[in-house]
């Protein structure tokens, strides 16, 4: 593992607490987001119910992706991530896993959510991470993603959960994000994005669905 990774995961180990504590109900308080995993549920519905959240932290998404009916599994690169996962919302399947390496076969999942964690890619890994969300994912299938609008360059020191942690992000703008899955073999079927708010970024989400052909299929 490159030190860029293990910094991240470690991070993550240490962040593990904090998000547990800090995110419970905030799904609640988001029609928007709610609205894009509904979205993604319906669609995915009609093609199967295996499902992964990749990326997928305290696993807080999971109930609620199987409330629509979908089968989800969760992987993140943090196994203190995963711990929590386990603890807070057990009764379903987690793996630690980097998402440019998932361990799911071709083709095997009807949809992928990655809410918030295609964040820290940095430019040299791009293409495998997004191929390899190409390889696990159905023709037909579909995959949802949450991130945070940006140029694609490196931030360092942004927000602070004063737990004396930090690490690489890159936040892609949504033509790249555009670009990386069409390469990977996703048509986009809806977009959007909130306004900028006071020190964040506007965020943004994608649907998209596997149509079998780029660099993927
Ligand atoms: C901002 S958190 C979001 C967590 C969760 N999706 C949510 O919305 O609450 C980003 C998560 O992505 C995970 N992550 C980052 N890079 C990853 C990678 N390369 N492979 C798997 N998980 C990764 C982190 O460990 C972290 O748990």
């Amino acid at each position: 593992m490159d030190a860029s990774t293990q910094e991240l995961r470690d991070a993550h180990d240490v962040l593990s607490d904090w998000y547990a504590k800090n995110l419970v109900g905030v799904l609640e308080s988001m029609p928007v987001e709610r609205a894009m995993l509904d979205l993604f549920a319906e669609l995915t519905l009609a093609v199967g119910t295996e499902v992964a959240d990749v990326g997928c932290g305290t696993g807080r998404l999971l109930p609620y992706l199987a409330g629509r009916g979908l089968a989800p599994r969760g992987v993140d690169l943090s196994p203190g991530m995963v711990e929590v996962a386990r603890r807070e919302h057990p009764g379903f399947a987690y793996e630690v896993a980097d998402l440019r390496e998932l361990p799911f076969a071709d083709g095997s999942l009807a949809g992928v959510v990655c809410w918030f964690s295609l964040i820290f890619l940095a430019p040299d890994a791009r293409a495998v991470a997004f191929a390899e969300l190409g390889r696990v994912v159905q023709p037909g299938g579909y995959l949802v993603t949450a991130f945070k609008h940006g140029d694609g360059t490196l931030r360092r020191n942004g927000r602070s959960t004063d737990l004396g942690v930090d690490f690489d992000r890159y936040w892609l703008s949504p033509q790249e994000m555009l670009d990386r899955f069409a390469e990977a073999g996703f048509a986009p079927i809806f977009q959007g994005s909130t306004p900028p708010e006071e020190g964040e970024p506007p965020y943004g989400y994608l649907l998209v669905r596997r149509t079998g052909s780029g660099s993927a299929g």
